[in-house]
């Protein structure tokens, strides 16, 4: 598999052979834009989304609109998608579980907040446990260290995790790496870094935390891919 960064906390995976886009958030990033991204080459099969935050929905309604990709979400902000005239959608709350053409979907709890813009409750922020091809990706969404993460990693073997470490509206790269150590995974990739003025990193600190802890945290340029 193949997951793609296309800046903040949007990803482009291919899995199985479908393409599953993370928290779309493109056309609103000035370093998405800056790195050449263009969404309508975004291909996805489907939509995952973590909570209702502009930053993780902007582009939502339209990339689905697009390409008919089928949303997974929370049930409330599946329920706003419907609201909009867009009903490829399917619900999912902390803890369940969609099986899927390419593997499994569950989602997972996130230590966070969910609104939409118009301040809107979105219901609880998510974040979602991955498989397919043999492999299980934790992508962790907005979210603070929370003692969850041992849970998940006491009962899943983890290749990847993808975790913020932005610090100021979630984890720090600290608490990063202390989560990665309770999901028992030495592999990181980082997001939810250096969009905005609050959540700039210090990229070589950022490194030497996860490095000094024998860790492997992949920093992806927007537009870079990793094999996994
Ligand atoms: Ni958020
Ligand atoms: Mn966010």
């Amino acid at each position: 598999m193949d997951f793609k960064y296309l800046g903040h906390a949007c990803f482009q995976a291919t899995i199985g052979g479908k393409n599953i886009v993370f928290d779309p958030f493109i056309r609103g990033n000035d370093l998405a834009i800056a790195a050449g991204i263009n969404i309508d080459e975004v291909k996805a099969d489907y939509i995952l989304v973590s909570h209702g935050h502009s930053d993780h929905v902007d582009d939502l309604l339209y990339l689905a609109e697009k390409t008919n990709a089928t949303i997974i979400s929370s049930w409330e902000i599946c329920q706003w998608v419907v609201k909009q005239g867009y009903s490829n959608i399917h619900p999912l709350n902390v803890g369940g579980t969609k099986l899927v053409e390419f593997g499994s979907v569950k989602m997972t709890y996130a230590l966070h907040s969910s609104s939409f813009s118009d301040g809107s409750y979105a219901g609880i922020p998510g974040g979602f446990l991955i498989t397919g091809e043999g492999k299980t990706i934790y992508y962790a969404g907005d979210t603070a260290l929370n003692s969850d993460m041992k849970l998940i990693g006491e009962y899943n073997n983890i290749d990847h995790a993808i975790l913020p470490i932005g610090g100021n509206f979630t984890m720090d790269s600290n608490d990063a790496s202390i989560a990665a150590d309770f999901l028992k995974c030495k592999n990181i990739i980082a997001m939810h870094f250096d969009t905005y003025g609050f959540i700039k990193i210090d990229h070589n600190l950022v490194k030497q935390i996860f490095t000094q802890s024998g860790k492997n945290l992949h920093i992806l340029k927007i537009g870079e891919s990793i094999a996994i």
